[in-house]
C-alpha cells in the first residue's frame, strides 16, 4: 500500500506476461543455446568439419544478436515493468534477495563480455581457447539461469521462509530444485529448436540435414527431461496447492497444453533427428518454434496462476497488500491505510468516485476496465448494487480466487456503486441456469468440487427452493442477498430442483 498506482489501459498482467514470456524464451535459449554452440563446436573440430565450423560461426553472431539485443532488453524491461506495476512486491524482493541479485548481475556481465569475446575469437585465437570461452560463457548463463530461478520460484513456494525469514529457506525453497530442473529442460529444448530454424534458411542441404539431425536430438531429448522434469515439479508443490488442479479446472488447460506441445516436440524431435534423408524445411521449423513457445508460455502461465491471489504466496496479495495487514486494512478501512487514498467520509454524493479510487488501488492490479485481460465492465450486466456489495466485500470467496477485499462494508458499497456505474446496458439470459451462471457459479458448483450446492436443492419441490434462494444471506451471511426478480428466482429454482449432473 505504501506506494501509487500505476494505471495501463490493457491490464498490467497482460503487459508483465508479454514481456516475461518473449524474455524467457529468449533468456533460456541464451543458456542452452551457449552448451549447444560449444559442443558442436567441439564435434565439428573433432570431425575436422569445415562447412559446419563456419556455420557456426555465422550462427553465433544471430545468437549474439538476439541474446543480448532482445534477451537482455527485455531483461530490463520486465525490471521497468515490475517495478512500475508491483513495486511492493519488488521491494520485497530486493530486501530478500539483494545478494542474489547482485551475484546474478555479476554472471551477467560475464555472459555478455564472454559472448561478445567468443564472437570476434572464431579465426584468431585457437579452437582449445576459442572452446575454453565459449564454457566461461556457458557457465555464467547457466548460474544467472539458477540464481533467477531461486527468486521466481520462492514468489509460489516461500515454504518455510514465511516462519524463518532466512535467505537461505528463500533461496533453497520447496520449488527451487525442481523448477531449476524444469527450466534447464526449456534451455535444451530451446537450443534444438532455435538452431534447426536457423539452420532452415540454409541454402547447404548437406549441411541442414546434418545440424538438423543434431539439433533435433536435442529437442526429443529436452522434450523427455522436461516431461520428467515438471512431473518432479508438479509433485514438488504443496499439496494445498497441487489440490487447487482439482478444484480449478480452469488450470487443466495450460496442463494440457504442455503436454501435447511437448509431446509433439518430442516427435518432430525425433522425426527431424533421427531419420537423417528427411530435409528439414522452414515451415516445419518454425511450426517446431511454435509449439516451443506453447511449452514456455503454458510453464509460465501455470506457475502464475497458482500463484493467485499471491505475488508472494502466503505474503503479499496480488493487490499489494501484506498478509499481516489485511486485517488492519479491513477494521481501519483502506481510505484511513493508504497514503494515496483521500480520507474522506464516504457520502451518497462522493461514493462512486471514491469507490473508483478505491478499485484502482485494491483492484487494478488485475482488472482493467473496459478492455484488456480480466476487463470488469463486461462482467458486470445485471448485476445490482445491493448484489455487488457483498459480493466485493466477500471477493475472497469466488473461484476466481481474487484476494480479501482490504477495506470495510461501506467501502465496498462505495467500489459496489462505481461498479454499477460502469456496468454496461443490458439483461443477461433469461434461463435457469443463466441466472445460476450470473450470480452463484462464481461460488459454487453444483456438484463439482468447488462448495458444491447441488445436493442441498435435490428432492425439493420448485416453492421450498424458491424460499431458500430468497432467504440466502440467512443461510450464511457472506452470500449476496436475493436481489433477482421473483420470475428469475422461479427459474433459477426450477433449475437447481432438476438436479442436472455435472451442470455448473
Ligand atoms: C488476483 C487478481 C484479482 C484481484 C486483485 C481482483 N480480482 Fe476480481 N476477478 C479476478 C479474476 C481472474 C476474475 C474472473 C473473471 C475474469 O477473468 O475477468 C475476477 C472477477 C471479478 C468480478 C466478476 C464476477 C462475475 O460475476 O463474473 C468482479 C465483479 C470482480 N472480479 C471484482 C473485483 C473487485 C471489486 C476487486 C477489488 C476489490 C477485484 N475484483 C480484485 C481477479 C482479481
Ligand atoms: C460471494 C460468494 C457466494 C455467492 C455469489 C453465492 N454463495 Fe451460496 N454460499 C457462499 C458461502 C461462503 C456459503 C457457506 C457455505 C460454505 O462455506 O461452504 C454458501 C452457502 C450456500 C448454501 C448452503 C450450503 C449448503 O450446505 O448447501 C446454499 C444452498 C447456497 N449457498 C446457494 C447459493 C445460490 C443459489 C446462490 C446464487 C443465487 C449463491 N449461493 C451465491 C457463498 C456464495
Amino acid at each position: 500500500m505504501g506506494y501509487p498506482v500505476w494505471h495501463v489501459v490493457f491490464g498490467p498482467q497482460l503487459l508483465i506476461a508479454v514481456i516475461a514470456v518473449v524474455h524467457v524464451f529468449i533468456s533460456q535459449f541464451a543458456v542452452g543455446g551457449g552448451l549447444f554452440l560449444v559442443l558442436y563446436e567441439g564435434h565439428a573440430a573433432r570431425h575436422n568439419d569445415l562447412p559446419l565450423r563456419e556455420w557456426l560461426e555465422r550462427y553465433t553472431g544471430f545468437f549474439a544478436f538476439l541474446t543480448l539485443c532482445f534477451g537482455a532488453t527485455t531483461g530490463v524491461g520486465i525490471w521497468f515493468t515490475i517495478s512500475l506495476i508491483s513495486p511492493g512486491a519488488t521491494e520485497t524482493l530486493i530486501h530478500i534477495f539483494l545478494w542474489v541479485w547482485a551475484i546474478e548481475w555479476l554472471f551477467f556481465l560475464v555472459e555478455v563480455v564472454s559472448i561478445i569475446v567468443y564472437l570476434k575469437t572464431w579465426n584468431t585465437i585457437s579452437s582449445r581457447s576459442h572452446r575454453a570461452i565459449g564454457w566461461i560463457y556457458f557457465v555464467s548463463a547457466y548460474l544467472s539461469l539458477v540464481a533467477i530461478n531461486g527468486i521466481l520460484s520462492f514468489q509460489l513456494t516461500p515454504g518455510r521462509w514465511l516462519k524463518s525469514g532466512s535467505l537461505a529457506d528463500a533461496y533453497f525453497n520447496p520449488g527451487f530444485v525442481s523448477t531449476t530442473l524444469v527450466r534447464s529442460s526449456i534451455a535444451v529444448v530451446l537450443a534444438g529448436l532455435y538452431a534447426l530454424t536457423a539452420v532452415s534458411f540454409s541454402k547447404d542441404r548437406i549441411l541442414r540435414r546434418e545440424v538438423a539431425s543434431y539439433a533435433g536430438r536435442w529437442v526429443w531429448i529436452g522434450a523427455v527431461l522436461l516431461l520428467a522434469s515438471g512431473y518432479y515439479a508438479y509433485f514438488s508443490l504443496p499439496g494445498n496447492t497441487r489440490a487447487l488442479f482439482t478444484i480449478f479446472p480452469s488450470l487443466h488447460l495450460p496442463l494440457g497444453v504442455f503436454l501435447v506441445a511437448d509431446t509433439l516436440l518430442f516427435i518432430f524431435g525425433i522425426v527431424v533427428g533421427l531419420r537423417r534423408y528427411i530435409t528439414l524445411n522452414k515451415g516445419f521449423a518454425i511450426l517446431m518454434l511454435v509449439a516451443g513457445f506453447c511449452v514456455v508460455g503454458a510453464f509460465e502461465f501455470t506457475r502464475e496462476d497458482l500463484r493467485k491471489p499471491y505475488l508472494i504466496n502466503g505474503y503479499l496479495y496480488a493487490n499489494h497488500i501484506r498478509v499481516s495487514a489485511q486485517k488492519e486494512c479491513r477494521d481501519k478501512g483502506l481510505l484511513k491505510s493508504s497514503p494515496f487514498l483521500p480520507d474522506v467520509e464516504i457520502t451518497p454524493i462522493n461514493q462512486s468516485a471514491v469507490g473508483k479510487a478505491i478499485f484502482n488501488a485494491a483492484c487494478s492490479s488485475c482488472h482493467s476496465v473496459r478492455v484488456g485481460l480480466h476487463a470488469i465492465a463486461p462482467k458486470l450486466v445485471g448485476l445490482d448494487e445491493a448484489y455487488l456489495s457483498k459480493f466485493v466485500f466477500n471477493s475472497d470467496l469466488t473461484r476466481y480466487r481474487m484476494p480479501p477485499f482490504p477495506g470495510t462494508a461501506e467501502e465496498a458499497a462505495a467500489v459496489a456503486s462505481y461498479l454499477v456505474y460502469l456496468s454496461p446496458p443490458g439483461a443477461p439470459g433469461a434461463s435457469g441456469k443463466d441466472i445460476w451462471k450470473r450470480r452463484c457459479a462464481q461460488c459454487h458448483d453444483l456438484y463439482g468440487a468447488f462448495r458444491p450446492v447441488g445436493e442441498s436443492f435435490k428432492g425439493l419441490d420448485t416453492g421450498e427452493a424458491e424460499e431458500i434462494i430468497d432467504s440466502l444471506n440467512t443461510l450464511d451471511e457472506r452470500m449476496p442477498p436475493w436481489t433477482g426478480t421473483a420470475k428469475q428466482s422461479t427459474a433459477l429454482a426450477s433449475y437447481l430442483v432438476s438436479g442436472k449432473e455435472g451442470a455448473r
